[in-house]
C-alpha cells in the first residue's frame, strides 16, 4: 500500500436544501486505481469535485495529496490533479487545435495566446497525444473531432502537467461501441502502468470499468453503499442495491464486468 493520496472524513455536500453527499468516509492510496459507480444523480460528480479541489464540503475533512482543504492554496494543489470531464470539454473553443489545447494542460488554461513552450513541453504533449491514438490529429481543430477523439485528446491534456492524481468523469459516455471499447482499453493499459498516477473513474456502466481498476465505490443518493477491493465489492447483491433494480453480474475472462436485469 502507497502513500495516501485522498482521506475524506464525514464529508457531506448540501446545496440548495438538498443533501448531494452524506457522511462519505473514504481512503484512496498511490498505488489504487478506483472506480465510483452509481446511478444518475448518485453524487459521483459532485465526489470528483470535492477530491478535485473544486468544492467544498458543507462538512467534514478532506485531504488531498497530504493537503487539507480549507488550509492549503487551492491554486498550488489543482495542478497537481488531472480532471477530464463533459462540462470541462464544453468550455474548449472549437477552433482550439488538438496540440495546443494538450499543451496549455500544463497551465491549467484554455485557449493559446502567447504562452512560451519549451521544447520538453512540446515532446511530452507529442507523446502522450501518441499513447492515446491520437497522433494523426495533432493539427486538427478540437470542433472537428469525433466524440472518441476528443474524449483521448482531454485524457491527454489532463495528464500533461503529470498529475499525482487522474479524475474521470464518464470517460467513455457517447461514445460509439468501437469508441467505448478502445477507450476502456487504453485505460487498462494505464492502470497497470506503474509510473500512472493513482486514479478514480466515474461511470454508471460497469461495461466501462477497465480491467486493472483494483477499488470500487459505490453510491447512492449521496451515500456509499460499499467500497474496497474491486473482487469483494463489486458483487450482484451491493450493484442491486445501488441501482435499486434486481442485476445479475458477470465477470469476463477479460476482467471486465456485466450486468444485465433479473427476468422479471
Ligand atoms: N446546485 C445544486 N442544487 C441542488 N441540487 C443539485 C445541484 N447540483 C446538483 N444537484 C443534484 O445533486 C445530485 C447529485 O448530482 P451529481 O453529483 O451530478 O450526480 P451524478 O454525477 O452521480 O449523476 C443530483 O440529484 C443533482 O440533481
Ligand atoms: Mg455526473
Amino acid at each position: 500500500m502507497g502513500g495516501q493520496v485522498l482521506r475524506l472524513q464525514d464529508v457531506t455536500v448540501r446545496r440548495d436544501g438538498a443533501v448531494l453527499l452524506r457522511d462519505i468516509d473514504w481512503a484512496v492510496h498511490e498505488d489504487e486505481r478506483w472506480v465510483v459507480v452509481g446511478p444518475n444523480g448518485a453524487g459521483k460528480t459532485t465526489l470528483l469535485q470535492v477530491v478535485g479541489a473544486m468544492l467544498f464540503p458543507s462538512e467534514g475533512s478532506v485531504e488531498i495529496l497530504g493537503e487539507r482543504l480549507g488550509q492549503t492554496d487551492v491554486f498550488e494543489l489543482r495542478p497537481r490533479i488531472g480532471l477530464a470531464s463533459a462540462a470541462l470539454a464544453e468550455k474548449v473553443p472549437p477552433e482550439e487545435k488538438v496540440i495546443d489545447l494538450v499543451l496549455t494542460g500544463s497551465y491549467a488554461i484554455l485557449g493559446r495566446w502567447t504562452e512560451e513552450y519549451d521544447s520538453n513541453d512540446v515532446t511530452r504533449a507529442v507523446e502522450l497525444i501518441d499513447q492515446f491514438g491520437c497522433a494523426p490529429l495533432i493539427r486538427r481543430q478540437f470542433g472537428t473531432l469525433s466524440e472518441g477523439e476528443r474524449k483521448r485528446v482531454q485524457i491527454a491534456r489532463a495528464l500533461m502537467p503529470d498529475p499525482e492524481l487522474l479524475l474521470l468523469d464518464e470517460p467513455a459516455a457517447g461514445l460509439d461501441m468501437g469508441g467505448r471499447e478502445d477507450l476502456v482499453r487504453r485505460l487498462s493499459s494505464f492502470a497497470y502502468d506503474p509510473k500512472a498516477p493513482t486514479m478514480v473513474l466515474v461511470t454508471h456502466h460497469v461495461e466501462e470499468v477497465p480491467s486493472g481498476f483494483t477499488h470500487v465505490m459505490l453510491l447512492r443518493h449521496g451515500s456509499v453503499v460499499a467500497q474496497g477491493p474491486i473482487n469483494r465489492v463489486m458483487t450482484a447483491e451491493n450493484l442491486s442495491h445501488t441501482f435499486g433494480v434486481p442485476l445479475n453480474l458477470e465477470r469476463g475472462r477479460d476482467g471486465r464486468w456485466y450486468a444485465r436485469a433479473h427476468q422479471f
